[in-house]
């Protein structure tokens, strides 16, 4: 039995109302209010039951053995391999190069296990054309060009593979349903589908899903909070390195990151990543800070311009930082340094572009601006790491020995960090100079005193 039901959906943010309206009454956002209609199936069809609660202590604890995606910094990202029955959602910008690495991901796990490459979006012809170019070996690798997500199922079911790639989640539609695909209803029913077959047969399946910064392509966003692992690949078309990095894991560590680089013959893993996002001058507006993604410590340059404005309102941009982080330094700066901002422009940007999410960088964007606005190079050969409070104390970071560890390897000479205990102190005698500070003014003092 089934009836049509008309309802309206925020396509950015995925909120149903049943009713049109030309704002979106949660994410306030405007015309993104498409009307879609569902065929209601009847809801009992189902839930025929054959699972039934189990006493606790007879679950065997056997562990769950993953196995490996063949790049190592993929794997890190997804918390040490992928774990079968998982579902992982890869989302980026279209051209950024999820089919590019998941086709060569899926050529090293079929030398082990068996995957099935369900294709939507491009023809099988296409799919060789780039494989020729990767150069990979394959053992088990099956491929599906289709966009019907009912064959699609089938298709699973009938390979029962230990790994399934979803190429895109967009390009695939229920046909009950009738909204178009890439829709959030089309998204959402297409995944929750895909999901239960996955759990139900213990297939790792990894869905990969276009998503745009300015949330033009909102769909997979919305499935966020249904699969386990929501794994982000980020890069500029500038530069030819990509970034892996995980914004949700039920398997392991956010914020992991995994470094690659964007050759011809496709991604390469960077073992190095500090290199790439440093540049080890010592000018007049630059600081090193070391950041922690995930359980990775990583250094990363920070740029600042500052100068006088031209404006009535003093213009304050960021690339790689929170704008809103350098309102708040720039507010502890005028208040705990004594020095008035307000007529100046300020500018910053992480080497890179390299998006930070640490907050120990404060102290190396502080003295970055304060550099900048004295023309003076900070104390060459230094990084700097911790968080400022409201009140110009520079607060302890997390992981302070992986980052001193981090820097050490980097041959950095001096390193301004909060307080320490004793015996971190101890640890480091003779391989690097720290100087340990407990507010914005020791650390101003210390660093760009000419
Ligand atoms: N012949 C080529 N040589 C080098 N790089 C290529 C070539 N063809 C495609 N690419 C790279 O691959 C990218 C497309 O990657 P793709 O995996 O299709 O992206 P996505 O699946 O995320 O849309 C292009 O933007 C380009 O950088
Ligand atoms: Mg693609
Ligand atoms: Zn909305």
């Amino acid at each position: 039995m089934s009836s049509k039901l008309s309802t309206f959906i925020c396509q950015n943010c995925g909120t149903e109302t049943s009713q049109y309206f030309g704002k979106c009454l949660n994410c306030n956002s405007w015309n993104s209010i498409v009307e879609e209609i569902k065929s209601k199936r009847s809801k009992n069809k189902d839930t025929k039951n054959n699972k039934k609660s189990i006493p606790f202590k007879e679950i065997s604890s056997k562990k769950i053995s993953r196995f490996t995606s063949g790049f190592r910094e993929f794997d890190r990202v997804l918390g040490g391999g992928i774990v079968p029955g998982s579902v992982v959602l890869l989302g980026g910008e279209p051209g950024i190069g999820k089919s590019t690495i998941i086709l060569q991901s899926a050529g090293k796990i079929s030398l082990n296990e068996k995957v099935l490459y369900i294709t939507a979006e491009e023809s099988l012809e296409q799919v060789k054309i780039r494989w020729e170019r990767l150069n990979q070996n394959s053992i088990d690798l099956k491929i599906f060009a289709e966009t019907n997500l009912s064959l699609i199922i089938e298709e699973i079911k009938s390979v029962n593979p230990s790994f399934a790639i979803i190429d895109s989640i967009q390009a695939i539609h229920n046909h009950e349903m009738e909204s178009s695909p890439g829709s959030v209803s089309q998204v959402r029913a297409c995944s929750s589908e895909l999901q239960n077959l996955a759990k139900d047969n213990n297939i790792a399946l990894l869905i990969i899903g276009h998503v745009t910064k300015d949330g033009a392509l909102a769909g997979p966003k919305t499935l966020e909070h249904l699969v386990d692992t929501v794994i982000n690949f980020e890069g500029d078309n500038l530069s030819s390195h990509r970034l892996l990095r995980s914004i949700k894991n039920r398997f392991g560590s956010t914020f992991e990151i995994g470094i690659f680089e964007m050759l011809e013959e496709g991604l390469r893993e960077i073992k190095n990543p500090s290199s790439i996002f440093t540049n080890k001058e010592n000018i007049a507006g630059v600081t090193t800070t070391i950041t922690n993604e995930g359980t990775r410590p990583l250094a990363v340059d920070i740029q600042a311009l500052v100068n006088k404005t031209f404006y009535s309102n003093p213009r304050r941009t960021t690339t790689g930082i929170n704008i809103n982080r350098l309102h708040q330094i720039l507010a502890v700066i005028e208040k705990h340094v004594g020095i008035k901002l307000s007529e100046f422009d300020c500018y910053i940007a992480t080497g890179g572009g390299f998006e930070i999410n640490d907050p120990s960088s404060d102290l190396g964007v502080a003295i970055s601006i304060l550099s900048s606005l004295k023309n003076i190079p900070p104390l060459a050969s230094t990084s700097f790491i911790g968080e400022l409070g409201l009140s110009g104390q520079v607060r302890k970071s997390n992981n302070l020995r992986t980052k001193i560890e981090e820097a050490v390897r980097l041959g950095i000479k001096n390193i301004v960090v909060p307080k320490l205990e004793e015996e971190i102190n101890n640890n480091f005698q003779n391989l690097i100079h720290i100087k340990e500070i407990s507010n914005i003014k020791e650390a101003v003092d210390y660093s760009l005193s000419k």
